[in-house]
């Protein structure tokens, strides 16, 4: 598209720190024909306190409106536990039918993470976003007593498992490596995790090209330690997805590098762009967040509108930089913002 129209949720903590680099990076990344249009959102901690709403009805309409949604993060020690996450984050995630939530790895230059050094990592997530454990089916009897019971059922709709192996097949197939491998705990999960295998198994026979492979989750976390090459395309369920990603970010380059798309494949809906850490209040405001994770996803905002090279080019810029950085001198949220936008702008 010649136009986008972007909707900026900057959120809590470092969230309009980085959101800030990121559209810096986005301004110097566009062609000139193409106009960029933001609106900036006031959703987060500050809004719940002064008013109590988290995301009212007449917001969700008016994101549904725009091409797609940059989000910062979500999240501050003054607000209870769950209540921006389920009330915000997740009830995006689920108005907007985010199935595929998209979370790519590589193993970046010049990092110090305990596996900088090895050989080539290069893997994606896809990780369900709509159901799992996450859709908020459960409750507790006898709360607070001795004889409390609480459930937390995970819900996995043949529907829901279908769409998102499909697209994780999709991906493989255009990868070089074409490899798929699902992760789940079928041994045990057995009713959901049968599901995910016979699906799997199922929409294989489409996809000669693909191979594909099974791992218990608790296996899949040794392996992206001691192995992670052998990972390419990794299929799996909202709150396994959940954890992997934290632990692939951690070998890859580290929290402050991974981008995530929670991504509505029909494009009923805008797609969710946010970087794959939290709000850090504990850094807020004294420009040690590293920008680096919202710039990637600013990257997956673009390739997903259709802006492959602008995408390509602000990735290369992002490995560049890192090898190109001095190690031991910390640099600002501000000054990897400015360098990354000079690379990209050439
Ligand atoms: C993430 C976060 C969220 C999740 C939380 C904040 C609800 O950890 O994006 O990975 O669990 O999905
Ligand atoms: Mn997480």
């Amino acid at each position: 598209a010649r136009s986008i129209d972007l909707a900026v949720i900057p959120g809590d903590g470092i969230g309009p720190e980085v959101v800030g680099e990121g559209l810096k990076v986005l301004t110097a990344a566009l062609p000139g024909d193409v106009k960029l249009e933001t609106t900036a959102y006031d959703l987060g901690a500050r809004r719940w306190h002064a008013t109590g709403e988290t995301l009212p009805d007449s917001e969700l309409e008016r994101l549904k409106a725009h091409d797609a949604i940059l989000l910062g993060a979500i999240g501050d020690p003054s607000v209870p536990s769950g209540v921006l996450e389920r009330g915000l984050l997740l009830r995006l995630r689920f108005a907007f039918d985010h199935y595929v939530n998209l979370r790519p790895s590589r193993l970046f230059p010049n990092t110090t993470t305990p596996l900088a050094g090895s050989p080539e990592i290069d893997f994606v997530v896809v990780r369900e976003g709509t159901e799992g454990p996450y859709v908020g089916n459960g409750g507790s009897m006898r709360t607070g007593t001795p004889a409390e019971v609480a459930t937390e059922v995970s819900i996995n709709t043949a529907y829901g498992v279908e769409r998102v192996v499909r697209d994780a097949f999709e991906r493989a197939a255009a990868r070089p490596a074409g490899k798929l491998t699902l992760v789940h705990k079928n041994n045990v999960l057995v009713h959901a995790g049968h599901l995910w295998s016979n699906t799997v198994a199922r929409v294989a026979e489409e996809y000669p090209g693909v191979a594909t492979d099974y791992l218990h989750v608790d296996a899949a976390t040794i392996f992206l330690v001691t192995q992670p090459q052998r990972f390419d395309v990794i299929v799996t369920d909202n709150l396994f997805g959940d954890i992997l990603t934290d632990l692939a970010a951690a070998i890859t380059g580290g929290i402050g590098l991974a981008a995530s798309g929670n991504i509505n494949p029909t494009g009923t809906f805008p797609s969710m762009f946010e970087p794959v850490h939290g709000s850090a209040p504990d850094i807020a405001g004294t420009g040690k967040a590293d920008p680096t994770a919202t710039v990637l996803s600013v990257a997956l905002l673009l390739r997903h509108l259709g802006h492959e090279a602008e995408a390509t080019r602000i990735e290369e810029a992002v490995t560049a930089d890192l090898a190109a950085r001095e190690a031991g001198s910390p640099r600002t949220t501000a000054e990897i913002g400015d360098a990354l936008a000079a690379r990209v702008a050439g």
